[in-house]
């Protein structure tokens, strides 16, 4: 088979731009070395790809800049182990493997004409952006926009330049949330399933995408069940631990399903078709 590409092989890429957006996240902007490569390099909002340090190894990080804005790719990675502490080393640069796109995306021609409520907590912001990014470039598609963000702490939220100017556009809501009281801090305080019960939106003719650490997903899905959401009103992204990326290992299997190519986006209700993950 001389003309087909190797799955595994990275494509080769450079750290155009790194920035610092939490203590323990940073983002990665990244270009393509190949100039045709990265003009053709096509991807859906929710797709993920896999970056790998040479000679350490892969990991898995959601493509969150949106494909209508194709200066680069931007990742953004929490330090976690060993591959995530050699990204977290990475100069602007420096060189960078790049495998994907891998993954479904968000159903966002079915969300068209609907109100979208994106419910975010801490590094769980990076697929949303995506989508919300994605969502205001093609503003009139959507109804009105909402997004409650919560962070442990006032430095634990990224995109904090972006966060002022969503908070600026009349176009969206911004909700955010910390933990706990800081003295700086002067808007919410309360963990998001619990702002989101006291916010209390309607389902009514609305989509909720949720996404942050296991636990904030569990008590968020159950908030919106109380708050009259049905399953397939509700998209939520799971992470679970991918070696191949692309069907072939088993190791991300849930049930007969794989989040490497039939998530990482589920619906509610196919998540209840499957065996409990959250
Ligand atoms: C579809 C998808 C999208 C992702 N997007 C992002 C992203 O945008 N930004 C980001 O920071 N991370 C993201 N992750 C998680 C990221 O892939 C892991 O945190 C990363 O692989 C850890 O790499 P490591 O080798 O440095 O850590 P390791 O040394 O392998 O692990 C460190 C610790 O984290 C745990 N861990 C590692 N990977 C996972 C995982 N996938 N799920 C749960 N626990 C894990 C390990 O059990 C261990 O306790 C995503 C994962 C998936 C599957
Ligand atoms: S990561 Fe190999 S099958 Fe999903």
């Amino acid at each position: 088979m001389a003309n087909s590409i190797n799955p595994f092989l990275p494509k080769i890429g450079t750290v155009l731009k790194v920035v610092q957006e939490t203590p323990n996240i940073k983002s990665f902007q990244v270009v393509l070395n190949d100039q045709e490569r990265m003009k053709s390099f096509r991807f859906e909002p929710g797709q993920a790809a896999q970056l790998s340090i040479f000679g350490v190894g892969e990991a898995t990080f959601v493509i969150n800049s949106p494909p209508t804005r194709m200066e680069y790719l931007q990742f953004s990675v929490m330090q976690a182990g060993e591959v995530t502490e050699r990204i977290h080393q990475l100069k602007e640069g420096n060189p960078i493997g790049v495998r994907g796109p891998l993954g479904n995306w968000f159903p966002y021609e079915d969300m068209k004409g609907k109100d979208i409520y994106f419910i975010g907590g801490g590094i769980g912001m990076a697929p949303l952006r995506t989508l919300l990014l994605f969502m205001l470039d093609n503003r009139k598609d959507y109804g009105e926009i909402t997004l409650l963000y919560g962070a442990r702490s006032p430095q634990d939220l990224c995109y904090k330049e972006e966060v002022k100017e969503w908070e600026a556009r009349d176009d969206m809501e911004l909700i955010l949330t910390v933990d706990r009281e800081f003295p700086e801090w002067d808007k919410r305080v309360g963990l998001v399933p619990n702002v989101l019960k006291e916010l209390a939106p309607s389902p009514q003719n609305k989509v909720a995408i949720t996404c942050g650490p296991p636990i904030m997903i569990r008590f968020t899905l159950q908030a919106l069940a109380e708050l009259g959401f049905k399953d397939d009103q509700v998209i939520t992204t799971l992470e679970r631990r991918m070696k191949c990326g692309i069907g072939l290992c088993g190791r991300c299997n849930i049930g007969t399903k794989y989040v490497c190519i039939d998530g990482p986006v589920f619906s509610l209700a196919q998540l209840k078709e499957l065996p409990p993950e959250l």
